[in-house]
C-alpha cells in the first residue's frame, strides 16, 4: 500500500487502507454466512459503496464535513460480526486504524462519534451530530426503496424461503419499519429521498400484483 510522510512518519493513505479493511471485513462476513462458497454477490459490499456514495453527496448537499463523513461511512460496518455491538466496535477499530494512515488526527474521534451513533432503523430522540445524522440517514436510505426490494428479494428467492410471488408480494408489504425510517430522516434531502423511495417501493409490490392477475389488461387509467 501507497504510503504518505505525516509529522515525518510513514503512514498508509487513509482511503486506500479503510477500503481495503472494510472490503476484507465483507468478504469474512460471506464466508461466516455461506461456508467455504465463492460470493457471486458480496451484499454487504454493494451496502457499504452505496452509503459512501449517499453520505458524500448528503454531505455536500448540508455543508457537512465530507472527509469526516466518508471515513465513516467506509468503515461503518467494519466489525457487523459483533451485531448490536457493531458501531461500538466499528469505532474502536476506526480509532486505531486512522491513526495509522495520512487521515487527520485532529478528525478521528469525530469519525468514530458517527460510527458510533448509526445504530437503529428508526430513532425516537433525533441525533444532534451533523456528520452523525448524515451518515444515519444515508445507511438508512440505503435500506429502503427499490434497492431494499431488490436485496432483500433475492436472497429471500435464494433461499426458498418463499412459497410463490404472492407470498413474495404479501411478505414485502408486512415490512413496517420502512414508515418509521422515513419519519426519522433527520436532513430535508434524505427525508425527501426517502420518502419517495418508499413510494416506488409500494408502487413495485402494486404494479407486479397487477401483472400477475392480469389487472393491466384492462385500462386502469378510466
Ligand atoms: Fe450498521
Ligand atoms: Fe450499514
Amino acid at each position: 500500500m501507497a504510503k504518505v510522510k505525516k509529522n515525518g512518519e510513514q503512514k498508509k493513505e487513509w482511503r486506500k487502507a479503510v477500503k481495503s479493511a472494510m472490503l476484507k471485513a465483507t468478504e469474512q462476513e460471506s464466508k461466516d454466512r455461506l461456508g467455504d462458497v465463492e460470493p457471486s454477490f458480496n451484499y454487504r459490499w454493494e451496502h457499504v459503496v452505496s452509503v459512501v456514495k449517499l453520505s458524500t453527496k448528503l454531505a455536500r448537499l448540508t455543508g457537512a464535513d465530507v472527509e469526516v463523513v466518508e471515513a465513516a461511512a467506509w468503515l461503518h460496518d467494519v466489525r457487523k460480526e459483533a451485531r448490536g455491538d457493531h458501531p461500538k466496535e466499528g469505532a474502536k477499530l476506526a480509532r486505531k486504524l486512522l491513526a495509522q494512515t495520512d487521515f487527520p488526527s485532529a478528525k478521528i474521534e469525530h469519525v468514530a462519534k458517527c460510527i458510533e451513533q448509526h445504530m437503529g432503523l428508526w430513532r425516537d430522540k433525533p441525533l444532534t451530530d451533523l456528520e452523525s445524522m448524515v451518515l444515519w440517514d444515508a445507511d438508512k436510505l440505503a435500506k429502503i426503496g427499490l434497492t431494499a426490494a431488490f436485496h432483500w428479494t433475492g436472497s429471500a428467492l435464494a433461499g426458498s424461503k418463499l412459497r410463490d410471488m404472492n407470498d413474495l408480494i404479501e411478505r414485502a408489504r408486512s415490512v413496517d419499519w420502512h414508515r418509521k425510517t422515513v419519519a426519522s430522516m433527520h436532513t430535508k434531502p434524505a427525508r425527501r429521498a426517502a420518502k419517495a423511495r418508499l413510494k416506488a417501493y409500494n408502487a413495485l409490490w402494486h404494479e407486479l400484483e397487477a401483472e400477475l392477475k392480469g389487472d393491466d389488461l384492462f385500462n386502469r387509467n378510466k
